[in-house]
């Protein structure tokens, strides 16, 4: 009963912010993203009656594998004991889980991890869940955009009236388009709000019903703009997307305040590429790390340019890649 996964984390295009129903992760919205590559977590599950209890290590960003314990062990529990639940079983297990990237900074780093989780504990318990069926459990794991990370490619979680209709579909797979994402990193520093709070404060905004009428459109447009290749759109999308959830933390009770002043610096650096005819657009997660996002054509070029900002202390790159997959090398 052991099993391996690697999980890819993902940047969303339309993102999902603020939810209808806190216990089930349901989101307000649909939000579409593309799977990012080169930045992933692996996570090794085993489920043996020799455990007396449930053990979780993770090996964060350049750091060494450490015992969890408190709110981020709680939650690798729950989502095993909803896994378990299936099985009707109660045998603990160990959990180790590996990131290549730094958590906590705007780079999604719950998404890899949950949709990790989740496929290699299934594997583990033998569940053996449809992509469908494992999108929804990995969005039950309370990190709603884990469930973009289980398809390959581009995806788009769609919003669903219950929990058997809210999960995350590919939309196109990754050799679709070469887009890169350029994560442009300011702070590793821990986010001043977490998403929870961003998520559940997001109504307290009186922009908020403003952006959730906005994004009926830009939904559209976005799952166009991706299958037609259209980056023109999709960059003027996506970057009024990131403006507009911005704009609503910035705006909810107590403000969310995600940016520093580097933040907003590399904003009109994306600008003033787009003025020497290179295109590139921005987008902000719950952080203040910039992703630029362009085609391969131009990514060398981009990365080069801001290479050269003293304030950016670290660039990573990546293509689009697959999603959820379970491998064979096992991490203890
Ligand atoms: C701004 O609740 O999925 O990234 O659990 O913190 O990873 P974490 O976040 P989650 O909210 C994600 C918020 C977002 C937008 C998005 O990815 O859609």
């Amino acid at each position: 009963m052991k099993a391996t996964a690697q999980a890819p984390s993902n940047i969303a295009f339309v993102k999902y912010w603020g939810k209808s129903n806190n216990a089930l992760t349901l989101p307000n919205n649909n939000s579409l993203s593309m799977n990012l590559e080169s930045l992933h977590t692996i996570t090794t599950v085993e489920f043996d009656e020799m455990y007396s209890e449930d053990l979780v290590e993770i090996g964060f960003f350049q750091e060494s594998i450490q015992k969890v314990s408190g709110g981020k062990k709680q939650r690798v529990i729950d989502q095993l004991n909803r896994l378990r639940q299936l099985k009707n079983i109660t045998t603990r297990c160990r959990v180790r889980s590996i990131n290549n990237f730094p958590a906590d900074a705007g780079i999604a780093s719950s998404a890899s991890a949950f949709a990790a989780l989740t496929a290699a504990a299934c594997a583990a318990l033998q569940l053996k869940p449809s992509l469908k069926e494992l999108s929804i459990l990995t969005r039950l794991g309370g990190s709603g955009s884990a469930a973009r990370s289980v398809p390959d490619g581009f995806t788009e979680w769609k919003r669903g009236k219950n929990s058997n209709g809210s999960y995350a579909v590919e939309l196109a797979p990754p050799s679709h388009w070469d887009l890169v994402d350029i994560v442009l990193i300011v702070s590793q520093a821990e986010k001043s709000a977490s998403s929870l709070e961003g998520h559940e404060s997001a109504e307290t905004s009186p922009y908020y019903p403003a952006r959730l009428h906005e994004l009926k459109q830009r939904v559209v447009r976005v799952r166009k703009a991706i299958m037609a290749k259209d980056f023109h759109t999709l960059g003027q999308e996506i970057e009024k997307d990131a403006l507009s959830l911005h704009l609503t933390a910035l705006t909810s009770v107590p403000p969310i305040w995600y940016w520093q002043p580097e933040t907003i610096a590399l904003i009109h650096e994306v600008y003033a590429l787009r003025r020497q005819g290179i295109e590139a657009y921005f987008t902000i997660d719950a952080g203040p790390n910039v992703h630029v996002i362009c085609e391969q054509k131009n990514a060398q070029k981009i990365r080069k340019h801001f290479a050269s900002q003293a304030y950016i202390s670290k660039i990573f790159s990546s293509g689009v890649g697959k999603g959820a997959q379970i491998i064979s090398k096992h991490l203890f």
